[in-house]
Parts: C-alpha cells; structure tokens; sequence
C-alpha cells in the first residue's frame, strides 16, 4: 500500500465522501460513502444502510456494486474509493483511512476475477486528508472468485 497516488483519485473520494452524507447508520453513526470508477469513467456511489435487525446491514462498497451492476456492469470496474467517519456540520470527518471490511472485499475480487483487472482501492479518512492507495490483489491475497470453480461438475 503507499499513501500518495491517490491525488490522481481526489474527484472519487470526494464522491464517496459526499455519498457518506446519505449513509442510514443510526446505529453505529460510523457513515461510510463508497464511490466506483468504470473503464469508462463512469461513476456510480453508494453508502452503508443500516437496520433495526442489525446482521442486516449493508456496507457502502455492496450498495456501489449494486449500482455499478446496474450502471455498467462488474466486469468495468476500475476502480473503488471508500471513505467513512462521522457526520459534523454536514460533513464527514474522521481522521483514519476506512479500508474496505473482508466481506467487500471479496465483493470486489468478485469484480476483478470477471474482468482479469487488479482494481484499485482507495481508501479515505473521514476529513479528507489522508488517503491510502492499494489494489484488491494487494487487500485479499490468494482470493477464491468465479476462476476458482472451474473444477465444479456440470
Ligand atoms: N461499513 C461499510 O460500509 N464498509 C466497510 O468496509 C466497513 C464497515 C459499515 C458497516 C456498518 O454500517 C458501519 O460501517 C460500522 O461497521
């Protein structure tokens, strides 16, 4: 991982932080915003909505997946940013990178596996200030997707 490069993702985590600003998270006020570059630089956002039923949740990068399927389909993702924290004066802050939970990321191997690209990673702090770049290899070393079930029965 390295902490610059991420200057050329500034437009995205913007993105993502501003789709923090739409998260449903009464519960753990932890808002995360989660913004999804296509091939094509198209650009799609989701946040974390939480519930009542709290295993119910879900996180910002399966909301973005969600709308990137819709929008583009997985196999043009490039690639992701996330940024969270909490919500003062109508805007995120926080002051430490939010990288992307196990379940998501095997959520974006998913994405990868179907395309062949290493997508990148970019994770925020809440404020803004603190980005840290990576790629979905990198994040979920010697990952299980969609190539790995070549060898299931017909
Ligand atoms: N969360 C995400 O949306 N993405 C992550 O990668 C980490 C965690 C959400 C889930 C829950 O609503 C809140 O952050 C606290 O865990």
């Amino acid at each position: 991982m390295s902490e610059n490069g991420p200057e050329t993702a500034g437009n995205l985590i913007e993105q993502a932080r501003a789709a923090a600003l739409t998260a449903y998270a009464p519960y753990s006020k932890f808002s995360v915003g989660c913004a999804i570059e296509s091939v094509d630089g198209e650009i799609v956002t989701g946040a974390n909505m939480e519930n009542a039923c709290y295993r119910l949740g879900i996180c910002a990068e399966i909301s973005a997946l969600t709308a990137a399927r819709q929008a583009f389909g997985l196999d043009k993702v490039k690639r992701v940013a996330v940024a969270g924290g909490h919500v003062a004066d109508g805007a995120l802050a926080g002051s430490d990178p939010v990288t992307p939970c196990g379940g998501c990321r095997q959520a974006i191997y998913e994405a990868a596996d179907l395309s062949g690209l290493d997508i990148e990673v970019v994770s925020s702090n809440g404020d803004g200030t603190r980005a840290v770049a990576s790629t979905i290899r990198q994040l979920l070393p010697h990952g299980f997707g969609p190539a790995n079930l070549k060898d299931a029965g017909a």
